[in-house]
Protein backbone atom coordinates (compact mmCIF):
# COMPACT_ATOMS: atom_id res chain seq x y z
CA UNK A 1 0.00 0.00 0.00
CA UNK A 2 2.55 2.74 -1.15
CA UNK A 3 -0.21 5.35 -1.03
CA UNK A 4 -1.51 4.83 2.08
CA UNK A 5 2.07 5.23 2.93
CA UNK A 6 2.59 8.45 1.43
CA UNK A 7 -0.05 9.97 3.28
CA UNK A 8 0.73 8.93 6.66
CA UNK A 9 4.25 10.32 5.95
CA UNK A 10 3.16 13.20 4.70
CA UNK A 11 0.38 14.08 8.01
CA UNK A 12 3.46 12.91 10.05
CA UNK A 13 5.58 15.74 8.01
CA UNK A 14 2.57 17.66 8.55
CA UNK A 15 1.96 17.87 11.97
CA UNK A 16 5.90 18.40 12.94
CA UNK A 17 6.13 21.57 10.40
CA UNK A 18 3.06 22.97 12.10
CA UNK A 19 4.61 22.04 15.88
CA UNK A 20 7.96 23.82 14.52
CA UNK A 21 5.52 26.69 13.61
CA UNK A 22 3.67 26.85 16.69
CA UNK A 23 6.97 27.18 18.73
CA UNK A 24 8.34 30.19 16.10
CA UNK A 25 6.75 33.11 18.26
CA UNK A 26 9.90 35.72 18.17
CA UNK A 27 7.69 38.46 19.07
CA UNK A 28 6.88 37.00 22.21
CA UNK A 29 10.34 38.46 24.13
CA UNK A 30 10.84 41.93 22.42
CA UNK A 31 6.60 42.93 23.83
CA UNK A 32 7.45 41.81 27.04
CA UNK A 33 6.72 45.29 28.62
CA UNK A 34 9.77 47.37 30.50
CA UNK A 35 12.39 45.31 28.15
CA UNK A 36 15.34 47.91 26.92
CA UNK A 37 16.99 45.27 24.89
CA UNK A 38 18.92 47.14 22.54
CA UNK A 39 17.47 46.45 18.61
CA UNK A 40 20.87 47.65 17.14
CA UNK A 41 24.08 46.36 17.41
CA UNK A 42 27.78 47.69 16.99
CA UNK A 43 29.43 45.26 16.08
CA UNK A 44 27.58 44.09 13.20
CA UNK A 45 25.60 47.27 11.96
CA UNK A 46 27.01 50.20 13.06
CA UNK A 47 30.76 49.45 13.08
CA UNK A 48 30.44 48.40 9.58
CA UNK A 49 29.04 51.89 8.15
CA UNK A 50 31.65 53.78 10.41
CA UNK A 51 34.61 51.63 8.74
CA UNK A 52 33.25 51.39 5.23
CA UNK A 53 32.06 55.47 5.40
CA UNK A 54 33.45 57.18 7.69
CA UNK A 55 37.17 55.99 8.90
CA UNK A 56 38.78 56.40 5.57
CA UNK A 57 38.94 60.45 6.50
CA UNK A 58 38.16 60.43 10.19
CA UNK A 59 41.42 58.94 11.64
CA UNK A 60 44.31 60.55 13.17
CA UNK A 61 46.16 60.16 10.54
CA UNK A 62 44.45 61.79 7.86
CA UNK A 63 42.45 64.26 9.60
CA UNK A 64 44.33 66.16 12.70
CA UNK A 65 42.26 67.31 15.85
CA UNK A 66 40.04 68.53 16.41
CA UNK A 67 38.12 67.12 13.79
CA UNK A 68 36.99 63.61 15.55
CA UNK A 69 38.16 60.31 15.05
CA UNK A 70 35.92 57.46 14.64
CA UNK A 71 38.97 54.81 15.27
CA UNK A 72 38.16 54.13 18.98
CA UNK A 73 35.12 54.93 21.29
CA UNK A 74 37.41 57.26 23.32
CA UNK A 75 38.65 58.66 20.45
CA UNK A 76 34.65 59.09 18.83
CA UNK A 77 32.96 60.83 21.92
CA UNK A 78 34.54 63.96 22.52
CA UNK A 79 33.02 67.53 21.91
CA UNK A 80 33.31 69.28 18.88
CA UNK A 81 32.87 73.45 19.60
CA UNK A 82 29.94 72.90 17.88
CA UNK A 83 28.43 70.12 20.04
CA UNK A 84 29.18 66.46 21.33
CA UNK A 85 29.98 64.25 18.46
CA UNK A 86 28.12 61.71 20.12
CA UNK A 87 25.38 62.80 22.50
CA UNK A 88 23.98 59.35 24.06
CA UNK A 89 20.07 59.26 23.85
CA UNK A 90 19.94 62.38 21.65
CA UNK A 91 20.80 61.60 18.06
CA UNK A 92 19.42 65.16 16.74
CA UNK A 93 22.11 66.30 19.24
CA UNK A 94 24.96 64.63 17.85
CA UNK A 95 27.26 66.09 15.26
CA UNK A 96 27.32 62.63 13.96
CA UNK A 97 23.96 62.89 12.58
CA UNK A 98 23.39 66.56 12.04
CA UNK A 99 26.40 65.98 9.26
CA UNK A 100 24.97 63.69 7.38
CA UNK A 101 21.27 65.04 7.76
CA UNK A 102 22.00 68.89 7.19
CA UNK A 103 25.32 68.27 5.08
CA UNK A 104 24.72 72.29 4.61
CA UNK A 105 26.18 72.93 7.68
CA UNK A 106 30.08 72.04 6.60
CA UNK A 107 31.21 73.23 3.53
CA UNK A 108 31.29 68.99 2.34
CA UNK A 109 28.45 67.16 2.75
CA UNK A 110 29.47 63.62 5.55
CA UNK A 111 30.19 61.86 3.92
CA UNK A 112 31.14 63.51 0.67
CA UNK A 113 29.91 62.28 -2.05
CA UNK A 114 30.36 58.69 -2.99
CA UNK A 115 30.59 57.51 0.31
CA UNK A 116 26.93 58.52 1.08
CA UNK A 117 25.02 56.66 4.04
CA UNK A 118 21.97 55.32 2.77
CA UNK A 119 18.25 55.64 4.44
CA UNK A 120 18.89 52.30 6.39
CA UNK A 121 22.37 53.51 7.46
CA UNK A 122 20.92 56.60 8.93
CA UNK A 123 17.89 55.02 10.60
CA UNK A 124 20.24 52.56 12.27
CA UNK A 125 23.09 55.13 13.20
CA UNK A 126 20.17 57.37 14.36
CA UNK A 127 18.43 54.08 16.65
CA UNK A 128 21.96 53.11 17.83
CA UNK A 129 22.55 56.77 19.59
CA UNK A 130 19.13 56.97 20.73
CA UNK A 131 19.53 53.22 22.36
CA UNK A 132 22.71 54.55 24.29
CA UNK A 133 25.12 54.62 21.46
CA UNK A 134 26.84 51.31 22.91
CA UNK A 135 30.35 51.00 21.98
CA UNK A 136 33.09 48.48 23.34
CA UNK A 137 36.10 49.64 24.81
CA UNK A 138 39.19 47.80 23.97
CA UNK A 139 39.92 45.89 20.43
CA UNK A 140 36.70 45.16 20.29
CA UNK A 141 35.46 48.65 19.46
CA UNK A 142 38.37 49.34 17.21
CA UNK A 143 38.07 50.39 13.96
CA UNK A 144 40.86 50.31 11.78
CA UNK A 145 40.63 52.21 8.60
CA UNK A 146 41.15 49.86 5.08
CA UNK A 147 43.66 52.60 3.74
CA UNK A 148 45.90 55.19 5.26
CA UNK A 149 47.63 57.29 2.30
CA UNK A 150 51.15 57.59 3.40
CA UNK A 151 51.72 61.33 1.85
C1 LIG B 1 36.44 62.09 2.37
C2 LIG B 1 36.69 62.39 3.77
C3 LIG B 1 35.57 62.31 4.78
C4 LIG B 1 34.67 61.28 4.98
C5 LIG B 1 34.55 59.98 4.20
C6 LIG B 1 33.85 61.67 6.10
N1 LIG B 1 34.24 62.88 6.58
FE1 LIG B 1 33.48 63.86 8.20
N2 LIG B 1 34.80 65.38 7.94
C7 LIG B 1 35.73 65.48 6.92
C8 LIG B 1 36.43 66.76 7.01
C9 LIG B 1 37.52 67.26 6.06
C10 LIG B 1 35.89 67.43 8.13
C11 LIG B 1 36.24 68.81 8.66
C12 LIG B 1 35.35 69.80 7.94
C13 LIG B 1 35.52 71.19 8.46
O1 LIG B 1 36.14 71.38 9.49
O2 LIG B 1 34.95 72.08 7.80
C14 LIG B 1 34.88 66.53 8.70
C15 LIG B 1 34.12 66.83 9.82
C16 LIG B 1 33.22 65.97 10.41
C17 LIG B 1 32.55 66.19 11.69
C18 LIG B 1 32.74 67.40 12.61
C19 LIG B 1 31.72 68.42 12.29
C20 LIG B 1 31.73 69.54 13.29
O3 LIG B 1 32.40 70.54 13.04
O4 LIG B 1 31.06 69.39 14.31
C21 LIG B 1 31.74 65.12 11.93
C22 LIG B 1 30.85 64.86 13.15
C23 LIG B 1 31.88 64.23 10.79
N3 LIG B 1 32.78 64.78 9.89
C24 LIG B 1 31.20 63.05 10.66
C25 LIG B 1 31.37 62.17 9.60
C26 LIG B 1 30.66 60.92 9.49
C27 LIG B 1 29.62 60.42 10.47
C28 LIG B 1 31.11 60.31 8.36
C29 LIG B 1 30.67 58.99 7.78
C30 LIG B 1 29.26 58.82 7.59
C31 LIG B 1 32.11 61.19 7.76
N4 LIG B 1 32.23 62.31 8.54
C32 LIG B 1 32.81 60.90 6.59
C33 LIG B 1 35.99 64.52 5.96
C34 LIG B 1 35.30 63.32 5.80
Amino acid sequence: MPFIRIVFAASILGSIASCAHKEQTPEDDATQPGAVAPTVDFATQIKPILKEKCVTCHNREVLKEPRPSFESRHLAFRNMPSGPVIDPGNPTGSRLIQVIVSPEILDDAMPPVGHRVDAKELALLKTWITEGAEWPTGRAGRIVPDYIPTE
